[in-house]
C-alpha cells in the first residue's frame, strides 16, 4: 500500500517483499490470525479474500489495517487469485503464498522456509503435511522425518496412487497440492495464465503446475519437510476446490465416473469434476492447436483423466 502523498514509508528491512494471500471466512478467524501472525515479518504483505462478505469482523486484529481486504460472496480462492493477483501487479513480490485458511502452522517458520526454498532453488513449493494427524492426499506431500526437502515420493505405494522408484510424473514428482502452494514470481506468472476465468475450483491445475517450474519440474518443485503444516481439513470456500475433499475418494470416483451421493458436499464436488473435465479438454485442445508446442515432459494425460475431444 502507498500513502496518499509523499514518498512511501521506508521499509525497515532491506529484504524483498513477499505476499501471503488467503481466502477467509469469519468462522476461521482464530486460525487465520495464527497463520498471519506467523508471517508477521517486515517483508510480507497480507491479502485476505473474504468469501463470506464479512470484513468488519476482522477489524479488531492488530494487523487488519495493514492488510488488503477483498470481499466477494461465495467465491473461491482461484476466482479471487485470477482477478486480484495479476502477475504484473504482484511482480513486486519475490514469492506468492496462496494458502487455505484451515492450516495448522505451529511447526512452520516462514523465515526458515524462505531461506530453504531459495537455497534449494524451488520455484514452486509447499510445506509438507504431517501425515500423523492430517488427512494426507498424496504421498509426495506427506512429511518425511529427518529431512529438509524432498522432491520425489519415496513410498512405493501411497494412498490412492503408486509411485515407483522411477516415476517421473506428477503426483510422484513435480507436484504440489493446491492447499498451500508458494510460487516464485516467474512461476506465478505462468500459473496465473493457466487458471481459467470461469473454472473457479482450480481442479486439474495441480497436475499441470510442472509446466510452470521454469525448467526441470523434478528439481524446481519440492516439499519442505522441516517446516510443515497440519491440515485441519475444514470444509469451506477457503479450502482447495471450494470444499475440503478427500482426494482418494475423488480419484476413485473419477475413475468410476461417479460421485458419492451420500456426501454432503456433493454439489461442489460434482461442479469440481465438471470443471476438471473442461480443464483437461481445453488443455488437449490447446495442445492440438499449437503447432509449436513440444511437451518437455512427454506427460500422458493423468490416468484418471477421462478425455473427450
Ligand atoms: C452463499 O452460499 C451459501 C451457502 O451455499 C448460501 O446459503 C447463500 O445464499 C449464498 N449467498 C449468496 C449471496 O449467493
Ligand atoms: C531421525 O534422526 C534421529 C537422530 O539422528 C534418529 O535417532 C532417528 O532414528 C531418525 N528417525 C528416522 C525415522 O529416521
Ligand atoms: C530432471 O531432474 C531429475 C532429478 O534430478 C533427473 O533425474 C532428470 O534426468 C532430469 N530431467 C531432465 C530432462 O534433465
Amino acid at each position: 500500500m502507498r500513502p496518499l502523498w509523499g514518498p512511501p514509508k521506508k521499509k525497515k528491512s532491506k529484504s524483498p517483499m513477499n505476499l501471503l494471500a488467503i481466502a477467509v471466512g469469519i468462522k476461521q478467524k482464530k486460525n487465520v490470525n495464527e497463520i498471519v501472525n506467523k508471517f508477521q515479518l517486515a517483508d510480507f504483505a497480507i491479502m485476505l479474500f473474504h468469501y463470506d462478505g464479512n470484513v468488519d469482523g476482522w477489524r479488531d486484529l492488530e494487523w487488519s489495517n495493514s492488510a488488503v481486504h477483498v470481499s466477494a460472496v461465495n467465491q473461491t480462492k482461484w476466482w479471487f487469485a485470477k482477478r486480484f493477483l495479476h502477475p504484473d501487479i504482484v511482480a513486486a513480490y519475490d514469492y506468492i503464498f496462496l494458502w487455505d485458511e484451515d492450516l495448522g502452522v505451529e511447526h512452520f517458520h516462514v523465515g526458515r522456509y524462505l531461506s530453504i526454498i531459495k537455497k534449494e532453488g524451488l520455484q514452486i513449493s509447499q510445506p509438507a503435511i504431517d501425515a500423523g494427524i492430517s488427512e494426507v492426499h498424496y504421498t509426495l506431500t506427506a512429511r518425511e522425518i529427518n529431512s529438509t526437502v524432498h522432491r520425489k515420493a519415496v513410498n512405493l505405494r501411497g494412498p490412492g496412487h503408486r509411485c515407483f522408484e522411477n516415476s517421473m510424473e506428477p503426483p510422484c514428482t513435480g507436484f504440489v497440492e493446491m492447499m498451500a502452494p508458494a510460487f516464485s514470481r516467474e512461476s506465478w506468472r505462468c500459473a496465473w495464465h493457466m487458471i481459467q476465468n470461469d473454472l473457479v475450483h482450480g481442479w486439474g491445475l495441480d497436475f499441470m503446475l510442472g509446466y510452470c517450474a521454469q525448467g526441470n519440474r523434478s528439481e524446481n518443485i519440492g516439499v519442505v519437510d522441516s517446516e510443515y503444516l497440519i491440515h485441519l481439513g475444514i470444509p469451506s470456500l477457503g479450502g482447495s476446490a471450494g470444499g475440503k475433499t478427500n482426494a482418494e475418494i475423488d480419484r476413485l470416483a473419477a475413475m468410476r465416473g461417479t460421485v458419492d451421493e451420500s456426501d454432503g458436499r456433493t454439489a461442489v464436488r460434482r461442479a469440481s469434476f465438471m470443471e476438471l473435465n473442461k480443464f483437461k479438454n481445453r488443455w488437449g485442445k490447446a495442445v492440438g492447436e499449437d503447432e509449436c508446442w513440444v511437451d518437455p515432459f512427454h506427460q500422458p494425460l493423468h490416468p484418471t483423466q477421462t478425455y473427450h475431444h
